[in-house]
């Protein structure tokens, strides 16, 4: 496997990220000392997602024309949405948010169920609400979230924004209306992504060495 990341230019559509990984010209990406053994290799890049971002914002900002109700999905989109909703307000669309507690993974394996363990409290009826979450993988968590929100909140609509999708592992059907990157099956951690609380702060994605959670 060819482990030399691929410097990209156009952020502007969907980005399949290369197993390799994407990287901008001259970038030096610091790995802490207490996780120097713990990545196989660094998938996206800071200045990278910091640019597709930008272009995200852009495709989210051209079809809101009022404020966006967006519903955080702890703990994962934290660090996505902080930068996504800035980035927003530099393209005048405000953006109202509440966060919410809901998972169907313990470890790495992906239990099929979802528990709703913090919910928004805004009233939100008849509101048009953006789920704003890390990483789509089997779909399980957006799709009942999504079913959630119309059925028993009564929203308006209900859109959904990843950062990354890891459309091989698609298992339900959901309807992803934007998307930051799409990425090569393997378990990834950082920018928001954690591996039992670990290496969420990480201003990077890396994937994580199975040594890591085989142990
Ligand atoms: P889904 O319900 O199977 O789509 O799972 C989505 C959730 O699983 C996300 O909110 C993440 O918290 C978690 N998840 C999926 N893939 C990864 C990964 O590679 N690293 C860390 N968390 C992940
Ligand atoms: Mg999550």
């Amino acid at each position: 496997m060819e482990l030399t990341p691929k410097v990209v230019s156009d952020f502007q559509n969907i980005i399949q990220i290369p197993e390799n990984g994407i990287v901008a010209f001259d970038e030096k990406m610091i790995v802490p000392k207490d996780f120097s053994n713990d990545f196989d290799r660094i998938l996206i890049s800071k200045k990278c997602l910091a640019l597709r971002l930008e272009a995200l914002a852009d495709q989210i900002a051209a079809d809101y024309k009022d404020e966006i109700f967006a519903a955080v999905i702890l703990k994962g989109a934290v660090i996505f949405f902080s930068d996504l909703a800035r980035a927003l307000a530099e393209r005048e669309v405000t953006v109202r948010y509440d966060v919410m507690v809901a998972n169907s993974y313990v470890d790495t394996e992906s239990t099929g169920e979802i528990n709703i363990r913090l919910d928004v409290s805004d009233d939100i009826q008849g509101k048009d609400v953006l789920i704003v979450e890390d990483i789509i993988d089997t779909g399980t968590t957006l799709k009942r979230l999504q079913q959630y929100f119309l059925e028993e909140r009564q929203v308006n609509s209900v859109k959904i924004c990843a950062f990354m999708d890891k459309k091989a592992r698609r298992q339900v059907e959901v309807n992803v209306d934007y998307v930051g990157f799409e990425v090569p099956n393997h378990y990834l951690v950082g920018y928001g992504l954690d591996f039992n609380q670990h290496y969420r702060s990480l201003p990077y994605v890396a994937v994580l060495h199975q040594r890591v959670y085989e142990k």
